[in-house]
């Protein structure tokens, strides 16, 4: 369920015609819709609510400092990957206790910044990272509390860039590898082992990886605790997927009866990590035609915004809606959506049946509140969008669009030129 509906022919956000915030703040834009983010976090909230449990928001999948608050707000923690996350989860006002830190390469210098900020635990997923980790907190006279991210060898039958669970995935320590390297953990003096940790992918669409996931890493809590090392938290990770096109994924209830009936008696505090489920579709990009072309073989609709606003099409090859910002009755026409970068890779929509678009016309990419401005870069020097929230029938800029002084911020002409 999500708030973008027309009224008559108008698209609307909440009760904001979108045609007026095109107006007022040009074009392209993301626009986040405030009731719908609260919705898709409250349902995934309580989906848990009969078990002890926390939810940490993957801030990878949105971090605009206004999403944070709102979540943060709303009780959620932060699943963070860098310690630019970290500063972001900290300045919109997250709690550290509630803070998790995942990923394959955290450098000294931001085990550093996690450890003085004093953040609830670290997802280590290397023997390495695990010697370096324990290295910094002695250094900072800390014990760095852990979780080990355990790779279970699932398939999360969904597209090979983002399945993390596998064998060939460079995610994780091999499940087969955990107890041994638990018990080294252990026996670290700066490190203190909570938590067992797993994410096996994005973008899933059937409860059953997570559930066979679930029931590999059920067995190490259990194993660990026969050895006398308790496991507080279980950290699920991320990944429930969302409705793009006709994938029918399961509800964040359902998901949640699942994961229940596998973990009640475990005496463990629950750790998720969603990212998609809950922003992805809360938000749109609007874009507005700038010229149309009748090519030989195609139809080509060519808009303002373009792979550097929005990566997923090119790089997955993935679908996204198309929407008309203004309805209109006339014949559905099919054409490649694509936009202004010069790479024949640059779409937003390949061979859709769309509205006959005319320069002029604005139109909104649905399903992009997640990936989407995250993975925006300035290529073909951009200027990324502006981004937008709705509550209600207000809005407001939540980011700037950029200015070209931001595109050469930093650069410098050196003195032998
Ligand atoms: N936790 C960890 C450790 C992760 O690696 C991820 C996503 C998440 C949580 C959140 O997963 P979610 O609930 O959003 O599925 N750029 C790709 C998605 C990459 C996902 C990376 N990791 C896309 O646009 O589809």
């Amino acid at each position: 369920m999500h708030h973008f509906n027309y009224k008559e022919d108008d698209l609307y956000c909440e009760e904001v015609n979108v045609s007026k915030i095109a107006e007022e703040v040009g074009t392209p834009f993301f626009l986040y819709s405030h009731a719908t983010l609260t919705r898709h976090f409250e349902a995934f909230d309580k989906a848990f609510a009969e078990v002890p449990h926390l939810v940490c928001y993957s801030v990878k999948a949105n971090s605009n400092l206004a999403v944070l608050r709102l979540f943060s707000g709303l009780g959620g923690g932060a699943d963070i990957v860098s310690g630019g996350e970290l500063f972001r989860a900290i300045k919109a006002g997250i709690d550290p206790d509630k803070i998790v830190y995942s990923g394959v390469g955290k450098k000294e210098e931001e085990m550093e910044y996690a450890l003085k900020e004093n953040i609830l635990m670290f997802n280590v997923e290397s023997h390495q990272e695990l010697d370096a980790l324990n290295t910094v907190a002695g250094r900072m006279g800390k014990k760095a509390r852990i979780s080990l991210r355990v790779n279970p060898d699932v398939d999360p039958k969904t597209h090979p860039y983002i399945s993390t669970g596998l064998k060939q995935n460079k995610f994780g320590i091999p499940i087969s590898d955990a107890l041994s390297e638990y018990r080294y953990a252990n026996s670290l003096e700066n490190i203190e082992v909570v938590g067992v940790d797993c994410h096996i992918g994005s973008q899933l669409t059937q409860t059953q990886p997570f559930v066979d996931a679930l029931k590999k890493v059920k067995a190490l809590v259990l194993q660990l605790r026969d050895e006398g090392i308790n496991i507080k938290y279980l950290d699920l990770g991320g990944g429930l997927g969302i409705t793009y096109d006709e994938e029918e994924p399961p509800h964040p209830t359902d998901y949640g009866k699942a994961i229940i009936a596998e973990t009640k008696d475990l005496g463990v505090i629950l750790v998720f990590e969603p990212g998609r489920v809950i922003v992805g579709n809360a938000g749109v990009l609007v874009s507005k035609v700038t010229y149309t072309k009748e090519g030989e073989e195609k139809n080509f609709i060519i808009g303002d915004a373009g792979m550097n606003d929005l990566a997923r099409p090119s790089l997955y090859g993935s679908y996204q809606g198309i929407m008309a910002v203004k309805k209109s009755d006339e014949a559905l026409i099919v054409a490649d959506v694509v936009g202004p970068i010069c790479e024949s890779g640059d779409f937003l929509a390949k061979d859709r049946e769309v509205q006959p678009f005319k320069p002029g016309d604005l139109f909104a990419v649905a399903s992009s509140g997640a990936y989407g401005f995250t993975m925006s870069s300035n290529y073909n020097s951009r200027r990324r969008a502006a981004e937008v929230m709705v509550k209600g029938d207000s809005f407001e800029v939540i980011r700037e669009r950029e200015e070209y002084s931001d595109l050469v911020k930093g650069e410098k002409i050196p003195s032998f030129l």
